[in-house]
């Protein structure tokens, strides 16, 4: 971590101190990641608060399109979220420790399930774009971790256990609500490279060989903070288009965004319906 462990700490405290001010003590229960072209699941939402990004003291903001950089709270069925709309990457050369800052201040506030959600290219030739995975366990290439430097002590353990990094009984719980919405979720391993650049076909092929099914370029280093923080995480990838080589078509951002729009409902209406049904253990 490039700040003084001090400093980072004090930082996460004033975002934490601005939100119980403009939003309520009461935190939300469930924290929400929307990625790349996602974010429009707020917006079919009613009476939701937003705030942007650059409102909000030490939050960094995403530059790349179809990230819009606003933190929302709504209430679904009596549950309170947080979602965040846009997140920034490691490509945009920004430190791991930027790039978790605004997960780590959630789950400061006290939101204790997380669900993350990504874009991300399909490796496994069952997948199709257009296909939602949820996301089992990941392997983590990106090359830089959020938890390397002082351990934030306050936050976690130095060595946090990852056996579990994704809850099995969230993976179950979505299941359960993807069948029924009548939705042929997927189930896969996701790896995280750097980017920004796609990858090689080449690299497709050796990250099939090391057993991943999606691949992205982000949230492992929320996954890592928030295991360290001991809350519940849930991810689910929108697999926007084939990884490189799969297919003989080069690959672009506007595919991206064109699938994440394609799915947009059936993406929404899993969200909300896990939302409602998580228990308060979960
Ligand atoms: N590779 C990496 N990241 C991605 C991809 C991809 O093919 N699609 C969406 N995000």
């Amino acid at each position: 971590m490039s700040l003084d462990a001090e400093e980072y700490f004090s930082r996460l405290k004033d975002a934490v101190h601005f939100l119980r001010d403009r939003l309520g003590e009461d935190p939300p229960s469930v924290g929400l990641v929307l990625g790349s072209g996602l974010g429009d699941f707020v917006q079919e939402l009613r009476a939701v608060q937003s705030i942007p990004y650059r409102e909000i003291p030490h939050f960094p903001v995403s530059k790349v399109v179809g990230h819009c950089g606003e933190l929302s709270l709504g209430t679904h069925k009596g549950k309170r979220f947080c979602a965040l709309s846009g997140r920034v990457h490691l490509y945009e050369g920004l430190p791991a420790a930027e790039i978790v800052f605004a997960v780590r201040v959630i789950a400061l506030w006290g939101a204790e399930t997380f669900i993350l959600t990504n874009a991300a290219g399909g490796i496994n030739t069952e997948f199709r774009a257009g296909d939602l995975m949820l996301i089992k366990d990941h392997i983590d290439l990106l090359g830089e971790n959020p938890l390397c430097g002082p351990n934030l002590d306050a936050l976690g353990e130095r060595f946090p256990d990852m056996s579990e990094a994704y809850s099995p009984s969230l993976l179950a719980l979505a299941h359960q609500c993807g069948e029924e919405l009548g939705l042929a979720l997927k189930q896969g391993i996701y790896i995280a490279l750097p980017g920004p650049n796609y990858e090689t076909p080449a690299e497709i092929r050796m990250c099939r060989l090391l057993g991943a099914d999606a691949v992205g370029m982000s949230t492992v280093p929320e996954v890592i903070v928030l295991n360290h923080m001991r809350k519940k995480v849930m991810g689910l990838s929108c697999i926007t288009n084939m990884a490189a080589g799969i297919l003989p078509k080069k690959l672009h951002h506007d595919e991206v965004l064109e699938t994440t729009q394609r799915v947009k409902q059936e993406f929404s209406a899993l969200l909300l319906r896990i939302i409602e049904r998580l228990e308060a253990n979960d």
